[in-house]
């Protein structure tokens, strides 16, 4: 793959991807005529060179620039209303999200906000809620700058009620972003670990796409693809990063972001209520699950599994290696493999149960998951 070249394509919707491929944002801005961007970001984002260097340029070459940054880790709906009252009284004509999958959620649902003026969580897409997303919305750009949710690519927005923290799902075929940057060289950056834990995310997203119940072949070969950038590039993107293995941990991240379109699974409804409970980093807590989500789905799947032993680069038909594989990697990763060495006691696991069980993955999980087998997991990884 030829990284320094900038490349083009148009899958979901129109992408730039390549060394630099950021570079092009004010010409991109200028030919679509639009000329008083706000850019959405996170508090750290917000300080970091990259994230100048594109302001500055904006601002040199005549752009009105705000920047909306006030968001929580997990973020919630008074975030996203702040969030379209300053694009109102600052006068913006288009929102540019800069960051990782919080800040893309949140530009996604403050382009949401701009024009629809319902209760935000009538747009929830498990109560039926796109049927109201009617208006026109605001012209949206996505820049990744990390490679784990692909949320670049997505269509919808997790955003949590403010008291209760419950997650609600934002969602419309109209808040997919009109251009997309994908720039590697805006990832070199990112630490060891946020690097293994967002990538092992990206990786849990073409497992689970891949074996989803739901019928869609496209995105199971998007999802092979997938897997087999992550298989030959994280660990060098975690330990030695290189231009070469961020931008194939890139690709691959959106590409799980497109597969999932198919579903996810048992692994990251273990994930959810560890996020929403203890706070645990949502790669980390889908690294750990991984393997024994994936043991527990891998009877009766066993062709699915050959096929993504493949894909992993071990020998042909050796699907029952793909759990093993999985647990070497988390050591390779310096990531843990047991639920203890995050914080999580056997107290936990009777409400962690509950949540998991409550949550809106497993139901296309290619077998299906009770409220006892999710406990079984869990002792197991504790
Ligand atoms: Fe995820």
């Amino acid at each position: 793959m030829d990284v320094s070249k900038i490349h083009g394509f148009n899958f979901p919707c129109p992408i730039r991807f390549g060394a630099g491929a950021s570079k092009e944002l004010t010409d991109y801005l200028k030919a679509n005529k639009l000329s008083r961007p706000l850019l959405v970001t996170d508090g750290t984002v917000a300080e970091l060179s990259f994230f100048k260097e594109i302001k500055n340029d904006l601002q040199q070459k005549g752009f009105s620039v705000e920047v909306f940054s006030e968001m929580h880790k997990n973020p919630i709906k008074s975030d996203v209303l702040k969030g379209g009252d300053a694009f109102h009284e600052t006068g913006r004509d288009c929102i540019i999200g800069i960051g990782g999958g919080v800040a893309l959620d949140v530009a996604r649902a403050i382009v949401l906000r701009v024009n629809h003026k319902r209760d935000l969580f009538d747009y929830d897409d498990l109560i039926g809620g796109d049927k109201y997303v009617t208006e026109d919305v605001p012209h949206f750009v996505t820049i990744p700058t990390t490679a784990g949710t692909g949320s670049e690519v997505g269509r919808s927005a997790i955003i949590s009620e403010d008291e209760s923290k419950k997650k609600r799902i934002l969602f419309s075929p109209k808040l997919m972003a009109r251009m997309v940057f994908a720039d590697p060289l805006l990832t070199m950056e990112l630490p060891p670990f946020i690097t293994a834990a967002t990538g092992m995310d990206a990786l849990t997203h073409n497992m689970e796409a891949y074996l989803a119940k739901n019928f869609h072949p496209m995105c199971d070969g998007i999802a092979l693809e997938g897997i087999a950038l992550i298989a030959n590039s994280l660990e060098t993107a975690t330990h030695r990063p290189d231009v070469e293995s961020r931008a194939k941990m890139l690709l691959a991240s959106l590409m799980g972001a497109v597969a999932f379109q198919k579903g996810l699974g048992v692994v990251h409804s273990l994930a959810h209520p560890l996020s929403s409970l203890l706070d645990t980093h949502h790669g980390l807590a889908n690294a750990v699950n991984l393997p024994y989500g994936m043991q527990f789905n891998y009877e009766g799947f066993e062709a699915r599994f050959d096929k993504m032993a493949d894909a992993f680069g071990l020998s042909k038909n050796n699907g029952n290696r793909v759990v093993d594989h999985l647990f070497e990697m988390n050591d390779r990763l310096g990531l843990p493999t047991k639920l203890s060495a995050i914080g999580v006691e056997a107290k936990h696991i009777e409400e962690l149960s509950e949540l998991a069980e409550a949550d809106f993955c497993h139901p296309n999980n290619p077998k299906p998951v009770t409220r006892a087998d999710f406990k079984n997991l869990y002792e197991k990884a504790l």
